[in-house]
């Protein structure tokens, strides 16, 4: 079963919510200019945002973390995005000296072995990236959903990442079957693993598909018993996430 058929539906309030999804991006362009950013994890929500950034016009770049554990059919997108809109999504991958040295002193299975490793993992792999990423931009602009998490009940529009840049959140009040609704009228391209029940995907070790009745990041990190937030949204989940510096000196060994 496809997750267009199992989630896809129209619900009250539906073309309000995209008008002001339209709006928030718009505004965002006006307001930033060539500082404006699309993170994009390359899920449903971030494909969505990338048909409504080319579909407007607006001139937003896209760009992605690498981190060099994510799922083929995840990387297969980024041509198909060249493919579908003309527009090219720029790629930002750990440092290689880095992930070896981590690797050699962690072992390649290190994220289950502690909550620590695994944030250093995601020190070495997503946020030391996501630092080069957000150089010289001003504003990212992100498919975080209050939906999602508990700890995303609450994500506006618009926030202070708490690092000197605005984080704009469009699809904030979006809920699941508005974006599968979105993706269907819009012939959107996505993941096919979405339809292997990962509604939240991630690095390919540290996801996996969830059953019927569990929550929707019950995949990410499932053996861990946290925030389940891996510091690209610190705002919304576990301040004591590692910052990069401190993740570069070193993981125990
Ligand atoms: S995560 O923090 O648990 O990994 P999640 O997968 O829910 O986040 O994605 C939330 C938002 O974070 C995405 O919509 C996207 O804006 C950003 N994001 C997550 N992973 C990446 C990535 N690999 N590259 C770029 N942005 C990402
Ligand atoms: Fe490492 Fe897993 Fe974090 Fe990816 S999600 S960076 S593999 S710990």
């Amino acid at each position: 079963m496809s997750a267009i058929g199992l989630y896809a539906r129209k619900t009250a309030g539906f073309d309000e919510r995209l008008a002001r999804t339209v709006e928030v991006l718009r505004q965002t362009a006006a307001d930033f200019g060539p500082g404006a950013l699309q993170s994009t994890s390359l899920g449903v929500e971030d494909m969505v945002i990338t048909d409504l950034v080319a579909r407007h016009g607006l001139p937003i770049a896209l760009a992605t973390l690498d981190t060099g554990k994510l799922h083929a059919e995840t990387l297969a997108l980024i041509p198909r995005i060249q493919q579908r809109y003309g527009l090219a999504v720029e790629v930002f991958a750990p440092v290689n000296e880095q992930v070896v040295h981590f690797v050699r002193a962690n072992g390649d299975d290190a994220m289950y072995r502690s909550v620590e490793l695994r944030k250093a993992c995601c020190g070495v792999r997503k946020l030391e990236p996501l630092a080069r990423m957000l150089q010289g931009r001003t504003a990212w602009i992100t498919g975080l959903r209050r939906e999602q998490s508990a700890n995303r009940a609450e994500v506006p529009f618009r926030e202070d990442d708490g690092q000197g840049r605005v984080k704009v959140n469009p699809l904030a009040e979006w809920s699941w079957a508005d974006v599968w609704h979105y993706v269907q009228a819009n012939d959107v391209p996505y993941n096919p693993l979405h339809d292997e029940f990962m509604p939240s995907i991630g690095c390919a070790p540290c996801t996996r598909a969830i059953a019927v009745g569990e929550d929707f990041r019950a995949g990410r990190w499932w053996w861990e018993d946290s925030s389940k937030e891996c510091g690209l949204h610190a705002t919304h989940g576990d301040s004591t996430t590692e910052s990069p510096s401190q993740a570069k000196s070193g993981a125990p060994a």
